[in-house]
């Protein structure tokens, strides 16, 4: 699968099957996240994989919805500072989300589901990790192997948000 097969199969999937993600594809996963580009190559961020139910359970304290803790994986990305970009918007968001979508587009050549996840409370986060609270959480993502084939969502027509000027 290339990179544009993977941006065009991928859908946010919330039901996963009871199978264990292999260690090397978790690896994989995580090693996507580090490769991504990030403001200044700062690098100012940790990503977990987390699979202990007990741990997934305690961050979904608090926020995030009840499938997350059932997902095999749940993937976060921490930041820390409070850095703006000249542009006016935070750092650690920027960066978080780019490192999530170069995961998610990795797992999804390698046959994983995954559904990015901002309703979580990311102190609850940050303390299940064993994080101090100036860590930041701008974005989970639960991973494993499907258990449902939904059809693609539906997206505005190019016309309404593409312009070439
Ligand atoms: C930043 C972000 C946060 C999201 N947060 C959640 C969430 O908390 N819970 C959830 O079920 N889905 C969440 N989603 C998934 C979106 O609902 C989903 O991407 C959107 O409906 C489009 O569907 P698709 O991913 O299958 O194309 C989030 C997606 C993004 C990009």
């Amino acid at each position: 699968m290339n990179v544009s097969e993977a941006i065009k199969v991928r859908r946010s999937i919330r039901k996963y099957k009871d199978v264990p993600v292999e260690p090397e594809k978790i690896n994989a996963v995580l090693e996507a996240a580090r490769l991504s580009p990030s403001a200044r190559n700062r690098q100012e961020w940790m990503f977990y994989a987390v699979t202990d139910g007990k741990v997934k359970k305690a961050m979904c304290e608090g926020g995030a919805s009840p499938f997350v803790a059932e997902a095999p994986v749940v993937l976060a990305v921490c930041a820390i500072g409070d850095r703006l970009m000249n542009c006016g918007h935070d750092v650690s968001s920027v960066d978080g989300s780019i490192a999530m979508s170069f995961a998610v587009l990795e797992a999804t050549e390698l046959g994983l589901g995954t559904c990015m996840i901002g309703s979580h409370d990311q102190k609850a986060v940050a303390k299940a990790l064993g994080l101090s609270e100036e860590w930041k959480v701008p974005l989970l993502v639960t991973m494993g192997y499907p258990d449902e084939t939904p059809e693609a969502r539906p997206r505005k027509e190019s016309a309404e948000v593409c312009k070439i000027l």
